[in-house]
């Protein structure tokens, strides 16, 4: 078991919990994440690691419930069983004026490749996205790492009304941004790598798919990558935007979603 030593609601639904995991926060880098059983019976379910010190052997998620296994780890106050740190860590680098941009709860995972971009010397602008002001995270986390920061809402409670892309569009247009990273939902990542592509801007997102076991073996998370097939778990979370087919993760993201909606139902 895997105590949870802290917990704090951050925005409508969304949780920050650190957890007390010292062999993964001894090895822990940006771009990494955890498979998480909650509880005997839940489900494994994948979540990046947004921080991690070492001294106190800790590690910190920040999740959306959206279903059953997410409503089951914002209730306990121990973790069954924690695997990882999984996946790539992110290519770091300096790599000039970079756009990161992150929407909805996908601004946790994209905190810690942020500051590790900033430290390797890359001047960020920061684009985040929220459904309104109420729902924006870690906001007073990126502010210190950006060079600039620039807020968007659905409902223009807080920054410009509008969608990040609309922010984007401009600084694409004046010649302003060598390198993005995005990551929220895929319609987003979608859209901004459709916006940078006439550009020749290089684009990564991280994607987001279904996964069980986060080792390669079961195949639940594959994509498509310019063609090919890839393991989300073992080959990414992070890939070329230009070169993700984003249609067929839409469909494998929706192929369960009767019986997730089933047994969020019977969760309630
Ligand atoms: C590498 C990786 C890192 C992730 N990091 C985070 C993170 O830091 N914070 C966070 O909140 N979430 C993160 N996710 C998504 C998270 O794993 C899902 O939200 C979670 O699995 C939902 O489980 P559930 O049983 O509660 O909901 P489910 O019953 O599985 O799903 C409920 C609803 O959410 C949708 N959904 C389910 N899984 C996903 C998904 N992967 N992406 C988008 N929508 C989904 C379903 O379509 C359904 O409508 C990450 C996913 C991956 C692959
Ligand atoms: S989660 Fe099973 S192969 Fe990636």
């Amino acid at each position: 078991m895997f105590d949870i030593i802290s917990k704090q609601l951050i925005a409508p639904a969304v949780w920050r919990q650190t957890i007390k995991a010292p062999e993964i926060a001894g090895k822990r880098q940006a771009g990494n994440f955890v498979i998480i059983r909650p509880k005997v019976g839940s489900e494994r379910i994948p979540l990046t690691i947004v921080s991690s010190d070492n001294q106190r052997g800790t590690i910190d998620i920040i999740f959306q419930v959206v279903g059953a296994t997410t409503m089951d780890l914002a209730e306990v106050e121990s973790v069954q069983d924690i695997l990882g740190p999984l996946g790539h860590p992110t290519h770091i680098a300096n790599f000039g004026r970079t756009a990161v941009v992150g929407g909805g709860v996908g601004i946790a995972p994209l905190l810690p490749i942020a500051q590790a971009l900033k430290q390797a010397g890359s001047r960020l602008t920061t684009i985040l996205g929220a459904r309104s002001k109420a729902f924006l995270i870690l906001e007073e986390d990126m502010a210190p790492i950006s060079d600039q920061l620039l807020i968007a809402t659905d409902d223009g409670s807080k920054g410009q009304k509008g969608l990040v892309t609309e922010i984007l569009k401009p600084l694409l247009e004046e010649k302003k941004i060598d390198f993005v990273l995005a990551i929220g939902p895929v319609v987003m990542m979608k859209a901004v790598s459709e916006l940078t592509r006439p550009y020749g801007v290089k684009t990564m997102v991280s994607l987001n798919p279904l996964m069980i076991d986060g080792t390669g073996m079961c195949g639940v998370c594959r994509c498509k990558i310019e063609g090919q097939t890839k393991f989300a778990c073992v080959d990414g979370p992070e890939f070329d935007g230009h070169q993700v087919d984003f249609e067929n993760l839409t469909r494998r993201l929706a192929m369960y979603k009767s019986e997730e909606n089933q047994r969020r139902e019977a969760r309630k």
